[in-house]
């Protein structure tokens, strides 16, 4: 784990506007600066970065968040690769801590994990190369099929023999631990008897990004019949078939220098391709692509180049996935095999040069091929044809990243010529789908609050267009929230600070709604009682994204009075600084009366049921108590306003 030496350190160098002027242009616009949104697809910026607050936010889309947010969107790093990436950037050297014991039992697994894998790989591979089985039986199949040595080493393919156990007695006579030996599927154990996994099968092992053995997958010699063809290492500490691409550690270096990466089905593919000199590949494992391997691909290049068999049942799955490949704005190109060909038999059959002339040749772009097959699906029923187009919109709405706006463009036309419809209905309909998933995604965000730039006054709005914007009782659950995290720790009179005045106001009476502000509202709460003095700052950088967000709209930039509307008068204009007391009771006893009035409803509510005499009575003196409490308030702070 990262220390939280390091974290504060790295947060104390961050700088929003040079984090998000890495990704984005950006242009200076009074206190802010502004640009295209590269959330979603704009020509005029509405996308504004504050370096006063250290937070971004899009007027247009409504996406908001600090630096390690933007990352984490715009580049899909986990919160870890944020810190480190800006670690990097900005000259820290990262110190890390103890972990937590959980952390380390899990760690400890994985390292023997590592290790054990390690001795099998090195056991099946003397298996193949040193054992008359293994010469017989798996290396004459793998030379058969036109495996060399050189390819077999390099890849350390090794072979398991028939023997029910043999492995499974090395690796406990080498100490190693049963319990892990099952974790790593290399044993099962029945009748409390282990048995090897992978009886007489050729053993591909699946390397990580360093050349450490994560897994492996197991293949039978000759034709499947009776038992799956491949056995793979189940899921455990080390081992997630989603986040695996079988060769990256050997494509690497070539990926690099081809600025592109092919993609292959199987463990075969790759491996002929790399004897035949194409070494810029690496193979998913006969799924559709995850969203993490397509992750993978995009740190290495965005150029993605897909090769698979021509059956049709394989080039449906793969379309599948590709729209993920094109949310992550990769580039992608398809190949098809002919002939029932995999790459494997193919390059075999013609050679490496003639493979590589193919794949150069036939290379199609993603969605016009789309275009392409679901045309010839479609034929002449109207209603299919209506549904292609509809597909298609959708599919070019996903490049909707500012970079690929062009591109876009440039696919709507080839489209809409490809499928003799106007370009500029297609047009619409790739709008549409790109409005949908934005309402979409906006929907899963908070209530949003305040729709003013900073140098666009007025910065007060005016109280009925305030109940249209968005209703009074959000607005106040997050000016409390606000008071807390803005005033917090100011006096509030002789013995108390605003928080405990707010904490024994509000907390203890649940007079917020919102399960979020309530979270925030806790958060700070259990800070502020260990001595920490919490602020804004301590939430956007909160690991947790959703309170970090939650914070990021409470904190918005409508709430800052613009330099230029104080200029209007004469600097005369109180800062909410000097009002912070007025501010913090009217927003308490705003919710308080809330509260009592809906108290009183309920209470008559209560009434209009038949009771008992005893029970009205009470009923009737609670009612008074309340409207009494409520006279108290309206007397205390004038300010109120309820309808
Ligand atoms: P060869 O037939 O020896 O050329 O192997 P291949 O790698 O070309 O296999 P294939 O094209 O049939 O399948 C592609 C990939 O899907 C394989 O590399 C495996 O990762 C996976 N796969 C294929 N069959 C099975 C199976 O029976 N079980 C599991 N778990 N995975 C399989
Ligand atoms: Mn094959």
């Amino acid at each position: 784990m990262i220390s939280q030496q390091t974290i504060q350190q790295i947060l104390s160098r961050v700088d929003v506007v040079e984090v998000v002027g890495s990704f984005v242009k950006l242009k200076k616009r009074g206190v802010n600066y502004i640009g295209l949104c590269p959330f979603h697809n704009e020509k005029s910026p509405s996308f504004s970065v504050s370096p006063t607050k250290e937070i971004y936010k899009c007027f247009g889309c409504g996406k908001s968040g600090n630096s390690i947010s933007f990352l984490m969107e715009a580049e899909k790093y986990s919160y870890v690769e944020a810190l480190r990436w800006l670690a990097n950037k900005y000259n820290v050297e990262i110190e890390e801590t103890e972990v937590s014991p959980e952390l380390k039992a899990q760690y400890q697994v994985a390292d023997s994990l590592y290790i054990i894998n390690q001795f099998a790989q090195q056991y099946f591979a003397e298996k193949l190369f040193d054992s008359e089985e293994g010469q017989d039986i798996a290396m004459s199949y793998l030379k058969e099929r036109g495996f060399r040595e050189e390819i077999i080493r390099k890849f350390q393919i090794g072979y398991c023999l028939q023997e029910r156990d043999a492995f499974a007695k090395a690796a406990i006579a080498g100490q190693y631990n049963q319990e892990y030996l099952q974790k790593s599927g290399l044993i099962v154990v029945r009748d409390e008897r282990p048995y090897d996994n992978y009886r007489g099968r050729i053993i591909f092992p699946i390397h990580n990004q360093s050349g450490k053995v994560l897994g492996f997958g197991a293949r039978v010699i000759g034709k499947a019949e009776r038992a799956p063809k491949y056995i793979n290492t189940p899921e455990n500490e080390i081992y997630h078939k989603s986040k695996i691409l079988y060769g990256s550690y050997f494509a690497r270096q070539a990926i690099d220098k081809n600025d592109e990466c092919l993609l292959v089905e199987g463990y075969t593919d790759v491996v002929s391709l790399h004897q035949a000199g194409i070494e810029n590949v690496v193979a998913s494992g006969g799924t559709s692509l995850t969203p993490d391997q397509l992750r993978l691909v995009k740190k290495y290049t965005k150029n993605l180049t897909i090769i698979y068999d021509g059956d049709s049942a394989g080039v449906k799955a793969a379309l599948r996935g590709l729209d993920l490949a094109l949310e992550e704005g990769l580039n992608v190109k398809l190949v098809l095999i002919p002939d029932n060909e995999d790459p494997d038999s193919y390059v075999n059959k013609i050679g490496a040069a003639k493979f590589q002339d193919f794949v150069k040749a036939n290379k199609k772009d993603f969605i016009l091929f789309q275009v392409e097959i679901l045309m010839k699906d479609a034929g002449d029923d109207t209603n299919k044809k209506a549904a292609l187009v509809n597909q298609i919109a959708e599919t070019i709405a996903k490049l909707n990243k500012a970079e690929d706006f062009t591109k876009q463009q440039d696919y709507i036309r080839r489209c809409s010529s490809l499928l003799r419809i106007d370009e500029t209905g297609l047009n619409t309909l790739v709008n549409k789908f790109i409005r949908d998933k934005v309402m979409k995604q906006e929907s899963k965000l908070p209530v949003d609050d305040g729709q003013y730039y900073e140098d666009q006054p007025p910065p007060f709005i005016p109280e009925d267009e305030a109940g249209s914007l968005f209703n009074k009782d959000e607005m106040s659950e997050r000016g409390m929230v606000r008071c807390l995290l803005e005033f917090g720790l100011k006096p509030w009179d002789e013995n108390r600070r605003v928080a405990d005045f707010i904490f024994e106001e509000s907390v203890d009476q649940n007079m917020i709604d919102n399960k979020e502000l309530v979270r925030v509202m806790d958060t700070y709460k259990v800070w502020y009682d260990e001595g920490i003095e919490p602020g804004p700052k301590n939430f956007l950088y909160h690991e947790d994204q959703q309170l970090s967000a939650m914070v990021v709209t409470v904190m918005d930039f409508a709430y800052e009075l613009s330099p230029n509307w104080s200029e209007h008068f004469d600097g005369k204009l109180p800062s909410r600084e000097d009002l912070y007391r007025e501010e913090v009771i009217s927003t308490v006893n705003y919710l308080k009366l809330r509260k009592i009035r809906r108290m009183v409803e309920e209470n008559q509510r209560d009434l209009e049921r038949p009771h008992t005499p005893e029970e009205q009575l009470v009923l009737i003196q609670t009612h008074m108590h309340l409207k009494q409490m409520e006279r108290e308030i309206l007397k205390q702070g004038g300010t109120v306003i309820m309808k």
